[in-house]
């Protein structure tokens, strides 16, 4: 039997189409690629996490001479929160934006890894959480919930 998938996402042509708290927290991730250590890839992401508090724990990008123990801005900024906010542990969205070697912000767009990562948080909150992809040209898309990220994802 043949079956199919759909995802579900919406698409915003703008940072200033978002909803205020939406706008707000792309523009955190934005200012997070001020902190990646990017001097092997000299590609710059930035990450903003907005916890159920309303608190923002940003990540970004770190890289290493011994590539693989870098770490993406996703993961970062989720161990972060997790790892300093262990009281909270609720996610309501990730807004995540890349920054080329020319300093401009580009589309970014989760790994498989941290994919993997974020479903995990998910999965033990309860309930979505949100992932706002900024795309070139400055449009932004939303997931309603990683699952729609990464499907049949494992797990045990
Ligand atoms: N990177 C992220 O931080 N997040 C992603 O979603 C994809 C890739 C980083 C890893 C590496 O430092 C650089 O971007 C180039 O792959």
């Amino acid at each position: 039997m043949k079956r199919k998938i759909t995802i579900a996402f919406e698409e915003f042509d703008s940072v200033k189409n978002l909803s205020e708290s939406d706008a707000w927290l792309m523009e955190c991730a934005m200012d997070a690629t001020d902190g990646a250590y990017a001097p092997y890839s000299h590609f710059r992401v930035g990450a903003a996490l907005l916890l159920a508090d309303g608190t923002v724990v940003v990540g970004s990008n770190q890289e290493n001479v011994a590539y693989p123990s870098g770490l993406c801005a996703e993961r970062t900024a989720i161990f972060a929160a997790s790892a300093q906010r262990p009281d909270v542990r609720d996610y309501q969205a990730l807004a995540i934006v890349g920054r080329n070697a020319s300093g401009e912000y580009c589309e970014a767009s989760p790994c498989g890894a941290c994919r993997q990562v974020l479903m995990e948080y998910e999965k033990n909150q309860g309930h979505p959480m949100r992932v706002l992809c900024y795309l070139e040209g400055g449009r932004v898309r939303v997931f309603e919930k990683v699952a729609d990220l990464l499907p049949f994802s494992f797990d045990f």
